[in-house]
């Protein structure tokens, strides 16, 4: 990683999805910049462009128009394969939706992440293991997403999210599903791990509760951007 750089500079994003005869402009023109260990909360009504931002934010997307920046690494022109890689190795998701494999133990479910070979998958078990220690889930490592409460899912998914050790997570209104006592709990864990790390992210939520644990907000109408 380069140190100097931001977590995530994107300069004039435009998302143009095309359905059918039309077309829908996501975002127009985004410009925002992260820097390293800062927590910008993104708040907008439904449609406004929030996801589209995230998923391009880190790679999932490629934008229209514009450039992005990761860390000081431009992946604006990555074909699929270098976006994937780009992906499993500098950034983090956690979405709205928690995402989990079913079949899966909480301990697996941070385990997938990894994908190398034996020597690296003991250390990998080493991580999964004090991660899921920090999330206060060691005594619930073996039990499978349905075993899990709401608040529990979402933090093996915020460990999954760590796993790779990323420079840059984005939360996906994380605390959507949970009632305010737990949103904020899981709030609160969100930035003491990020703090922990000097990893930066971007947090949409709904919720003007929550914004007061990131460091700034920015708004987002019609895919257009306000700090
Ligand atoms: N894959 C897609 N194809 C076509 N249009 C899309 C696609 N994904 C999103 N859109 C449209 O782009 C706009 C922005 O969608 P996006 O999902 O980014 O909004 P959002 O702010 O995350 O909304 P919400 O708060 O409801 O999750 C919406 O008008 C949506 O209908
Ligand atoms: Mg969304």
């Amino acid at each position: 990683m380069i140190t100097s750089s931001p977590a995530l500079e994107m300069n004039e994003v435009r998302k143009v999805y095309s359905v059918a005869e039309t077309e829908v402009v996501a975002l127009a023109d985004a410009s925002l910049t992260v820097a390293q260990d800062e927590i910008v909360a993104l708040v907008g009504p439904s449609g406004s462009g929030k996801t589209t931002l995230c998923s391009i934010a880190g790679g999932i997307l490629s934008p229209s128009e514009g450039t992005v920046t990761v860390g000081g690494e431009d992946i604006t022109g990555y074909d699929r394969r270098r976006l994937t890689r780009f992906r499993r190795e500098r950034v983090g998701f956690v979405f709205q939706s928690v995402n989990l494999v079913p079949f899966l133990n909480a301990r697996e479910n941070l385990l997938i992440v990894d994908e190398f070979g034996r020597r690296e998958r003991r250390e990998a078990k080493l991580r999964a293991d004090r991660l899921l220690e920090e999330l206060g889930l060691s005594d619930r490592a073996a039990n499978l997403p349905g075993q899990l409460s709401g608040g529990q899912r979402q933090r093996v998914a915020i460990g999954r999210a760590l796993m790779n050790q990323p420079s840059l997570v984005m939360f996906d209104e994380p605390t959507s599903s949970l009632d305010t006592e737990l949103g904020s709990q899981v709030m609160e864990l969100i930035r003491t791990e990020m703090k922990s790390r000097g990893t930066s992210a971007i947090v949409v939520t709904h919720d003007d509760r929550i914004t007061h644990f990131c460091d700034r907000t920015v708004g987002i109408v019609d895919g257009v951007l306000a700090a």
